[in-house]
């Protein structure tokens, strides 16, 4: 496999990262994942601008602009081009000597791009959660690749037998470890708030413009853990997931204990989209 660092596309054993890395010392980097499916990026802006958010939030000096070429070399010189794929964009403060506080100016960012092909999707039907407590920072906003809190939860799921655990903080059910969630119940379509206790979604923005689209009422507010469980539907979107349906948490059935159609109209609406949005890299 080649890989990007800093500047080179190298075999992926000849990258090395500095012990001294901020990312490693400190988690003091944010990522980025974009699904590419024959060449194609998926919602490329959306990814850059959120990337830009990120950086300028945490005070990086970096530009995203060097995504979409790095991205489509590492798609030819790995021949993935006709594959579906995820890309991979890691940016870290750079490495310097171990202090807290910034290094010194004009200490390059480390920048780390990776491609490989998707995970298949679970099954359908294969969506049990737990709920687990969100014990994340206070800017979940920001792609931080500080995750332990969701390296635990996640674990925690995997244990019981789960896909997914569902962050709950004050009452509310706020997103997955690794995907924005959804309710569907009396007509509308319900996910939390953009602000900092969510990471805003590419596909969340996506799905959100689908079931408008598709004439369903939105309502993006905090969503009470009860309401998952009358509610009609639930569900999980991502970039890797697109929209995949709920049918248990914490061992009680949602809805019918199926996937739901909601989700799945939904779902087809984006990989519509996906299949035929011309190149932009
Ligand atoms: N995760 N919420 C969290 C906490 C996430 O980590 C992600 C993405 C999402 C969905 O965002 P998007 O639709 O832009 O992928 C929501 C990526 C895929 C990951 O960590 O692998």
């Amino acid at each position: 496999m080649i890989v990007y660092l800093n500047g080179r596309f190298v075999p992926r054993e000849d990258a090395h990262i500095s012990p001294d890395d901020r990312g490693f010392l400190f988690a003091d980097a944010i990522y980025e994942v974009v699904r590419f499916g024959a060449g194609r990026p998926y919602r490329l802006a959306e990814h850059l601008e959120r990337m830009r958010d990120g950086l300028t939030a945490i005070r990086i000096p970096a530009d995203p602009s060097f995504l979409p070429a790095v991205a489509s070399r590492l798609l030819a010189e790995n021949r993935l081009e006709s594959d579906d794929v995820l890309v991979y964009a890691q940016v870290s403060r750079g490495a310097a000597p171990r202090y807290h506080a910034f290094p010194p100016e004009g200490t390059p960012p480390t920048i780390f791009v990776y491609a490989r092909v998707t995970d298949p999707l679970p099954p359908p039907g294969e969506g049990r959660a737990i709920l687990v407590p969100d014990e994340r920072w206070g800017r979940c906003d920001i792609k931080s690749v500080m995750l332990l809190p969701n390296v635990l939860a996640s674990q925690r799921a995997r244990e019981a037998g789960a896909i997914e655990a569902i962050l709950v903080k004050d009452g509310v059910a706020w997103e997955g470890t690794k995907a924005n969630l959804f309710a569907y119940a009396g007509g509308a379509v319900r996910t939390a708030p953009r602000g900092p206790r969510i990471l805003p979604g590419v596909t969340r923005g996506a799905a959100l413009e689908a079931a408008g689209a598709l004439g369903l009422r939105i309502e993006e507010r905090p969503l009470p853990v009860e309401e998952l469980f009358s509610a009609d539907e639930v569900f999980l979107a991502s970039t890797t997931l697109w929209t995949y349906s709920l049918t248990e948490i914490d061992g009680r059935r949602i809805g019918d204990g199926g996937p739901g159609p909601v989700a799945t109209r939904i779902r087809e609406a984006l990989q519509t989209e996906f299949r035929g949005e011309t190149v932009s890299v």
